[in-house]
């Protein structure tokens, strides 16, 4: 099969790793140079890991999943890849009106029989489906977070998605050894509406001075067997990501539990993004060995200290 994918950052560059190890071709495209230039190092990096982890004996496996990748610096020469494709995947910002305007003009460039896939970690797809103007053939495919390594994809058909397409896709899926899982059309859909509040009121409560990063992970990760605790989760996901999955979460739902603490606008706006910027919850000057940085500046107190102030 063919791929088309849009957006070659963290979770686009996961994609295309998976489709080229699973033998597929893939077109890639991303409207940040830099990015792009990238994506080949990133992908090549992405595959040793996963050979690493499964013992792979191949020695050519990471040039076998690098040969399938083909970049397109030209827009226009994506498009005209994408039009040979049988799948379009967006990987792009989470941005609902961002990816409505880009799909419009992507989209209808496209064969009728290009099947549409979203990335997307929360939106509708409704709106997005109706931009590209394929609904039928519209569906989200949340991947996980390195995707090569998390088998997890979230299924979410939207009001007009038709039977095929969601077979389609969950056999595609299946046949990349992915396993997916059908979720509901709600803001956050299954895992991000269950997981988004939940790491939300990790850092506010970190603001309140009631948990520490170290503490607050440690934590999860031997009581609840999270690998990651919260924290370290945050920096993998980034904070620009988690920000706008928040405020989108808020916007769509007005639950204020989605409303995003000050602190991770704060560390976006201090350019403090996680592990792919070098600092974060962590500091990960050394990836395999990151370490809990003070964070004292963003703590705001406890309720206690607070009116202990006003006496
Ligand atoms: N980061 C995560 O852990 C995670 C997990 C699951 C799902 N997601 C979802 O995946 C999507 C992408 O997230 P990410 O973490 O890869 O973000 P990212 O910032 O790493 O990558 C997004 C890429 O989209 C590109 N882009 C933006 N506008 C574009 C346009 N108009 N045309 C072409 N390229 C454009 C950017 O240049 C950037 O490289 C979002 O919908 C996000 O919610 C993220």
């Amino acid at each position: 099969m063919k791929f088309a994918i849009l957006g070659t950052g963290i979770m686009g560059r996961g994609w295309i790793t998976q489709c080229a190890m699973s033998g597929h071709e893939v077109h890639c495209y991303d409207a940040n140079a830099k990015t792009l230039s990238g994506t080949v190092t990133g992908c090549e990096k992405l595959a040793a890991t996963v050979a690493k982890k499964f013992k792979y004996e191949d020695a050519n496996f990471v040039s076998n999943v690098t040969e399938k990748i083909f970049i397109h610096n030209e827009k226009s020469a994506f498009i005209a890849a994408a039009r040979g494709c049988d799948v379009f995947l967006e990987v792009i910002y989470e941005d609902l009106k961002l990816k409505c305007s880009v799909l419009a003009e992507f989209l209808p460039q496209l064969p009728e029989s290009v099947v549409f896939w979203s990335n997307s970690s929360s939106l509708d797809i409704d709106p997005m489906a109706q931009a590209g103007g394929r609904p039928e053939r519209s569906i989200v495919t949340h991947g996980m977070n390195p995707v090569p390594l998390m088998p997890g994809v979230e299924v979410v058909p939207g009001a007009k998605t038709s039977a095929e397409t969601i077979e389609f896709t969950r056999q595609t899926l299946l046949g990349m050894k992915k396993a997916p899982f059908l979720a509901p059309n709600i803001p956050g859909f299954w895992v991000n509406r269950l997981l988004v509040p939940q790491m939300l009121d990790a850092v506010r409560l970190l603001e309140q001075g009631k948990i520490t990063v170290e503490d607050g992970d440690t934590g999860l990760n031997t009581s609840l067997g999270h690998p990651q605790g919260t924290f370290k989760l945050h920096d993998f996901v980034t904070a620009p990501t988690m920000l706008r999955v928040a405020l989108q979460m808020y916007q769509s739902s007005n639950d204020p539990r989605m409303y995003p603490p000050l602190t991770l606008m704060r560390m976006v706006k201090d350019g403090e993004y996680g592990a792919s910027s070098g600092k974060g919850f962590y500091d990960w000057s050394d990836p395999r060995n990151p370490k809990a940085r003070d964070v004292s500046r963003y703590v705001i107190g406890s309720v206690e200290e607070m009116l202990e102030q006003l006496k």
